[in-house]
């Protein structure tokens, strides 16, 4: 299989990061804090929930307009969790995709702000997005809302920070809420931004491709901090270790994690596979088992 994925990829970004800065708008007052939320929203990153959503969104027949709303609002809630992340209070990392971290460069009290500014955006360009129904901008701001909170991705932040983890399976349920849950958020977006009342085998087959695409990505993620490089990954390596993390490799091989996430991969795909054409998530999973960074 050639990976198509790749291009298709590439002008998602090209697109969602054009939409990403014409929302912001000058300011003198608050011209510091703005800078800070455009230097990580805009600094970089893969862009693959923003992917995701559209990607979902065209294959149950929305348009692009009104798909790259809510691709902008998942990518402003994973740039604030990223700003947050690197904070000395958590993670305590100085670099994120090539550059110095937000509270390096601007402040951690601007940094803060620069999250909190993020997040609560993400819900306005939800409730603005006018090339969808009123029903559909409210599901969006009700899934991001739960998924990203103390359900979700919040709630697997603190067990992350909780020296909690003591088995393979919490850690799983922990994976679940701090990465797949941002994750499955993006997905049904794209098809709320088709369909105002989706059914439920849909919602059901979407969400559990999110669930194991997100696991076999944050194991990517555990992964390359042992084995990636920092030039390549654009954050420090290490990070996991340096703050006594559990991550998946406290359960097993390094080997075993590997064909833990082609597994995780395989049953993603197999999700879908239900779905109308399913081929550009079924790629980018597969692609994703090959990331470096
Ligand atoms: C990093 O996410 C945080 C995790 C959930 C592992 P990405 O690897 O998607 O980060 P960017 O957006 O490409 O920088
Ligand atoms: C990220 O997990 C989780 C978030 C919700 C931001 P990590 O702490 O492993 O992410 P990186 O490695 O710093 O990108
Ligand atoms: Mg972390
Ligand atoms: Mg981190
Ligand atoms: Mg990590």
């Amino acid at each position: 299989m050639g990976f198509n994925v790749v291009n298709e990829l590439n002008s998602a970004v090209e697109k969602v990061e054009s939409a990403l800065e014409a929302y912001y708008s000058s300011n003198k007052a608050t011209e510091k804090l703005t800078d800070a939320m455009k230097y990580s929203l805009l600094g970089g990153g893969k862009r693959i929930r923003a992917f995701l959503t559209l990607s979902f969104a065209k294959m149950y027949g929305a348009t692009e307009e009104a798909a790259i709303p809510f691709a902008c609002a998942v990518e402003m809630i994973h740039a604030y969790s990223l700003i947050h992340d690197d904070l000395p209070c958590m993670d305590n990392d100085d670099m994120r995709r090539g550059k110095p971290s937000c509270h390096i460069k601007f402040g951690e009290a601007t940094a803060l702000l620069a999250g909190d500014s993020l997040l609560t955006q993400a819900f306005e360009v939800c409730a603005l997005n006018d090339k969808v129904s009123a029903l559909s901008s409210v599901n969006a701001v009700r899934i991001l809302s739960s998924l990203a909170g103390y359900k979700g991705m919040c709630g697997g932040q603190e067990i992350d920070l909780s020296d909690k983890v003591e088995s393979y399976e919490e850690l799983v349920y922990l994976h679940s809420l701090k990465t797949s849950a941002l994750i499955k958020a993006a997905c049904l977006l794209g098809l709320y931004a088709a369909v105002d009342v989706p059914n439920s085998e849909d919602v059901e087959a979407i969400s559990e491709y999110a669930d194991c695409l997100g696991l076999a990505f944050q194991i990517q993620d555990d992964i390359l901090d042992v084995t990636g490089t920092s030039e390549e990954l654009g954050k420090p390596i290490g990070s996991d270790s340096k703050n006594d993390k559990k991550t998946v490799l406290a359960f097993m091989s390094l080997e075993d994690a590997r064909v833990a996430s082609v597994e995780l991969t395989t049953r993603a795909i197999s999700a879908i596979a239900r779905c109308p054409d399913s081929t550009t998530p079924a790629e980018l999973a597969l692609w994703l088992l090959s990331r470096k960074k």
